[in-house]
């Protein structure tokens, strides 16, 4: 299995954190926050991992990852022109995973819980992709997945009124085909390429499968879920 690190964006929401540094190097904890999803890859024996960022900060995120050696890892890096969404991203990553399943983390995701069973469970399956969906307060902020016994049946990005408390969490597993459905993706409302346009054409297909994360789970895009964040790694928040 490959896996592939997201670490793209402006970090808007945390100006001017993010002026003359990439959002996910920012501190969680005593490591950078990228730290966290990647030692998530390297627990499941993952050893091939492409990290994708911007251009502005590619040369700290390398200054700081380097080619993974110190991880036991090797690490590819792939620049993304602008900020095009986490789809787009992942598009960059077409190459890399050749024929390959990945594991797809959001490099700003946090979370306590190992990813075994759901990894486990995705290659025993043979699905063609498979979302880890957490129960949280402010699901607005998020991916919203309806669920209906057990099965998610829709995914809304951002809903003004969400159908359910279960955001889909920056953590999905695909086969080799996501690249095939992100090369017919156009361009959403805030003009970039959509995961949960991809999400939902693997509901349409009824090939999507789900799992509800274990632990704590927080992203760490804004002050708050960034607070959030090192309190969470800190055992402060459990
Ligand atoms: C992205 C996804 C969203 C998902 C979230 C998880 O949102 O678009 O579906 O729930 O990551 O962290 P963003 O943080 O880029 O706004």
């Amino acid at each position: 299995m490959k896996g592939i690190l997201l670490a793209g964006g402006t970090g808007s929401r945390l100006h001017p954190l993010t002026k003359v540094t990439n959002k996910h190097l920012l501190p969680v904890g005593r490591e950078p926050m990228i730290h966290h999803p990647l030692k998530k890859l390297l627990a499941l024996g993952i050893q091939d991992i492409l990290v994708v960022t911007g251009l502005e900060h590619m040369g700290e995120v390398v200054n700081l990852l380097g080619s993974g050696r110190a991880f036991g890892c090797r690490i590819t890096y792939r620049v993304q022109d602008e900020a095009g969404g986490i789809a787009q991203a992942l598009g960059l990553a077409e190459g890399f995973v050749g024929a390959d399943p990945m594991l797809v983390l959001l490099g700003d995701n946090i979370f306590q819980s190992s990813l075994h069973a759901a990894q486990h469970r995705f290659l025993e399956s043979g699905a063609e992709a498979l979302v880890l969906v957490k129960d949280v307060p402010d699901p607005a902020r998020y991916g919203v997945a309806e669920v209906r016994d057990g099965v998610v049946t829709g995914i809304e990005e951002k809903p003004a009124h969400p159908r359910s408390s279960f955001a889909v969490t920056g953590i999905y597993f695909y086969s080799p085909g996501v690249f095939h459905i992100i090369r017919t993706l156009k361009p959403s409302g805030r003009g970039e390429l959509e995961i949960t346009d991809v999400n939902n054409e693997y509901i349409r297909r009824g090939t999507l499968q789900s799992a509800v994360l274990d632990g704590w789970w927080t992203d760490a895009g804004t002050f708050e879920s960034l607070a959030l964040a090192n309190q969470l790694i800190s055992g402060v928040t459990a």
